[in-house]
């Protein structure tokens, strides 16, 4: 019994950009950007937005369009959870789990987005399966709760609308687009054997969006006051020297685009794969050598072949798919999974591990049996 992947698709943007393309941007080089990070072009989003391609991506994870993996296609009415991972939402209010739920008429769905940056599809699923197997037949309290069969779980992100193009350390690691995964209770298979989330704090501001907020707010410390909203927010002020950008911000750069330290966030990431992998395989009572293939979060191939190492596994027992894509945060894994789906590389009774790290610092695993 539990909760199985039974479909899964991807959707990525029109417009390819070769690193080449970037020189024209910042002082970066196809030479540089190849050997630190493996990436040799992305997908830019001009038209498209981040519902856009999630859209796409359900539709063939679902099995109405062409291009997914499906054991069967799913009728729209039973859906009865969407939980759509990002970063980057189109809009704040309606969310883009509710916009989605609208343009595929999941009309029986309860909807809603979350975020926990690059970690987020691997948060999405074990939020899904907990919610499952709460309220599946026998467990303690399932009568009162609303009961959740089947899910749809989305990473979608538009990274390239917090890209600092002026920035050559972030800008040429990024691209977007969406991967979906439909995961259903089953009485019948084990699917998901385990979990694993964590988050340890950055405490080096390592990596941050300072976006804010900023409607005019008409009061003070006293009550009304019109002058009060024209005034700066003097709580950003506090949360900028927190997050440590205040120079950069008071010189003028952007609080909608990411900060961030890499060096810092490439240990972090070598360490917590490592780790979140370890875990997962100990609560399921397993080892690596039961594990027929890895699928990590893509920021840096260098990241994946020290994670690796880490691990004493050929680099062919991980799928990759950033040379052509980037990093495009939560969006990465469920992509990246169904070009394992794609290329034939999951049989029925494989152990497939998940694994991801992102900004908060997050990290985690899922180990599920296909
Ligand atoms: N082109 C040319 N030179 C560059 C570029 C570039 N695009 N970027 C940096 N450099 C220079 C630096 O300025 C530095 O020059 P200096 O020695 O003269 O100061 C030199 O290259 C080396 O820079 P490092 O930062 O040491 O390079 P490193 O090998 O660490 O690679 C990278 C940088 C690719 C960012 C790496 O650290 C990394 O991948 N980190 C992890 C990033 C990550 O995983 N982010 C995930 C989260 S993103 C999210 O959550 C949305």
């Amino acid at each position: 019994m539990g909760c199985t992947i039974i479909g899964c698709g991807k959707a990525l943007p029109a417009l390819e950009i070769a690193n080449d393309d970037l020189t024209a941007l910042v002082d970066t080089s196809d030479e540089w950007i190849t050997t630190r990070t493996g990436i040799k072009t992305r997908r830019i989003c001009v038209d498209e937005t981040n519902v856009d391609l999630a859209e796409r991506a359900a539709r063939a994870a679902l099995g109405w369009d062409e291009g997914g993996f499906n054991e069967r296609r799913i009728d729209p009415e039973e859906i009865d959870l969407i939980v759509y991972s990002t970063a980057t939402p189109d809009v704040m209010v309606p969310t883009c789990a509710a916009l989605l739920r609208r343009r595929l008429g999941l009309s029986n769905a309860v909807a809603f987005d979350m975020n926990a940056a690059c970690t987020g599809f691997i948060y999405g699923l074990g939020i899904a399966e907990s919610m499952m197997a709460a309220s599946a037949a026998g467990a303690a309290g399932a009568s009162g709760r609303n009961a959740f069969r089947r899910a749809l779980v989305v990473g979608g992100e538009r990274l390239t609308r917090i890209t600092n193009w002026e920035d050559r350390n972030t800008c040429v690691l990024f691209g977007d687009g969406a991967g979906a995964a439909v995961v259903e209770w089953s009485d019948e298979r084990a699917g998901i054997l385990a979990t694993y989330l964590r988050n340890d704090d950055d405490t080096d501001n390592a990596l941050t969006c300072p976006t804010a907020f900023d409607a005019p707010q008409p009061f003070d410390a006293q009550g009304v006051s019109l002058e009060a909203a024209q005034a700066a927010d003097p709580g950003l002020a506090r949360i900028d020297a927190e997050l440590g950008v205040t120079e950069a911000v008071e010189a003028g750069r952007p609080r909608q685009t990411l900060y961030m330290h890499g060096q810092k966030v490439f240990k972090f990431a070598v360490e917590a794969m490592g780790r979140a992998v370890d875990e997962v395989l100990e609560r399921a009572g397993l080892t690596i050598e039961d594990v027929s293939f890895i699928v990590p979060h893509q920021a840096n191939e260098r990241i994946i072949k020290y994670a690796a190492k880490r691990m004493k596994l050929p680099l062919d027992r991980f799928q990759i798919s950033i040379a052509h894509r980037g990093n495009s945060s939560s969006a990465c894994i469920p992509m990246t999974l169904s070009d394992a789906y794609d290329a034939g590389r999951i049989h029925p009774g494989d152990k497939v591990v998940l694994v991801g790290f992102g900004g908060g610092f997050t990290s985690g695993a899922v180990l599920y049996e296909a």
